[in-house]
């Protein structure tokens, strides 16, 4: 039947046609339908940005307005669903809980989930985008004992979201704009990435027919891996590990070269860019600013500016075009404004989502879209008798 191409890891092979996000790696380009990453994380807000890629072109104040608020009406979580929390217990990693949760979301809505019925797929959008960091936050409360509250519908989305994570039941939570600010931009920038793992995961899932809770829960769980989103994570458990075994940063960074037990260097490379990551960019220039106007110094934010100085002037990286990524600063402020660091990569699947459900509706709607089937070059045994128990 024909040639098949053996490609490990998609290296070479494009999996569909998309016209939500263009990266162009080598320059350090990064735009969403046609609009740089840079102008929009400076002048916009996570819903616009959600809207543009869902929908194609930017909202008009009403239709943001009236989007914004479709999204307010719908933070509730059935009370059933909070009591699946209880069945997992308290150690259980956020991600695991984010990615179950959402799978467990998808049995309440099972009447109203037909991939091929457009008020459906818009309802569940709608949904997604406003259960999700509701269901994030109580994976967070969950980890350190304390009570679900209520979304405050009063409040915009990012709002919305620190009071659910840092607002405790006795006390008016008062939301910090600077912190409220720096977590929008830093979820705009993680809102697409074409057809990264956990993306193309979410596609292949939607090309069998399975619905937008499905998939996501499916893209939660490929970008969980620490190669992935779980590199977020990764990087400041290793930036813990440096500070604490008192090792110098230059004996790690030759650890990481002589590829010493597999160590690498977290938040460090990428598949696409083979220079300086544009999100890395504009992640470093805020790290400093928001550790300032937070009242935060963090040691572990000069461990990483060190480690990167070092890095960047290595044979080993530069031959390789090993430039931080995404990942290297986004765990240090995220730990400034209160986090733990097992609630990063979980940070990013809320940045990530509205990407997902853009990528998994453009494949919905593809007249083209096929059942995701990779071939496989066999190199088993040929054809043999069974012999029989021996
Ligand atoms: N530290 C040390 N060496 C590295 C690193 C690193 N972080 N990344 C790549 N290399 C080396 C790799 O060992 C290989 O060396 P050699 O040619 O001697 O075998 C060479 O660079 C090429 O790397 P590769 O593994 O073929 O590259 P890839 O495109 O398959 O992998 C990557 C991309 C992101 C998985 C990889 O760079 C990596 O593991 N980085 C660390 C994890 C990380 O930060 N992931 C976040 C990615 S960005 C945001 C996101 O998706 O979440």
């Amino acid at each position: 039947t024909g040639y098949t191409a053996l490609d490990y890891g998609f290296v070479n092979t494009a999996a569909t046609k998309s016209a939500i996000t263009y990266i162009d790696g080598d320059q350090g380009v990064l735009r969403y339908r046609g609009y740089p990453i840079e102008q929009l994380a400076k002048n916009s807000t996570y819903l616009e940005v959600a809207w543009l890629l869902i929908y194609g072109e930017l909202p008009t104040a009403d239709q943001l307005g009236e989007f914004d608020e479709k999204i307010r009406r719908h933070t509730l979580l059935h009370e059933d669903l909070k009591r699946f929390f209880s069945a997992l217990p308290h150690t259980a990693h956020p991600m695991s809980v984010l990615s179950s949760a959402v799978s467990a979301l998808s049995t309440y809505y099972e009447h109203q989930s037909d991939p091929n019925n457009p008020e459906h797929v818009e309802l569940n959008t709608i949904r997604m985008l406003a259960k999700l960091p509701v269901i994030a936050a109580y994976a967070h409360k969950k980890s350190i004992g304390q009570a679900f509250l209520y979304p405050d519908n009063s409040l915009g989305f990012v709002d919305n979201f620190l009071k659910l994570n840092f607002g405790v039941l006795s006390e008016v939570y008062q939301v910090d704009p600077v912190m409220s600010r720096a977590l929008e931009r830093l979820l705009i920038l993680h809102e697409d990435h074409e057809q990264n793992a956990s993306t193309s995961t979410v596609r292949l899932v939607g090309s069998t027919g399975a619905n937008q809770f499905s998939s996501i829960s499916a893209g939660i769980n490929a970008l969980y891996g620490p190669l992935h989103g779980g590199a977020n994570e990764a990087v400041l458990d290793m930036l813990g590990r440096i500070r604490d075994s008192g090792e110098s940063v230059q004996r790690f960074v030759e650890r990481v070269k002589n590829k010493e037990d597999g160590v690498k260097l977290m938040g460090f490379g990428h598949r696409v860019y083979k220079n300086y990551d544009p999100r890395a960019k504009l992640v470093k220039e805020s790290a400093d600013e928001v550790l300032n106007a937070l009242g935060v110094s963090d040691p572990l934010l000069d461990l990483a500016k060190e480690l990167e100085e070092i890095a960047l002037n290595d044979a080993y990286f530069q031959e390789r075009r090993l430039y931080p990524n995404v990942d290297f600063y986004t765990g240090v402020i995220y730990k400034a404004m209160g986090f733990p660091t097992r609630m990063f990569t979980v940070l990013f699947a809320i940045g990530r989502l509205p990407g997902w459900l853009a990528q998994w509706r453009e494949a919905a709607g593809d007249p083209q879209t096929k059942i995701g089937r990779p071939q496989q070059l066999y190199v088993g045994a040929e054809e043999r008798n069974y012999p029989g128990l021996s």
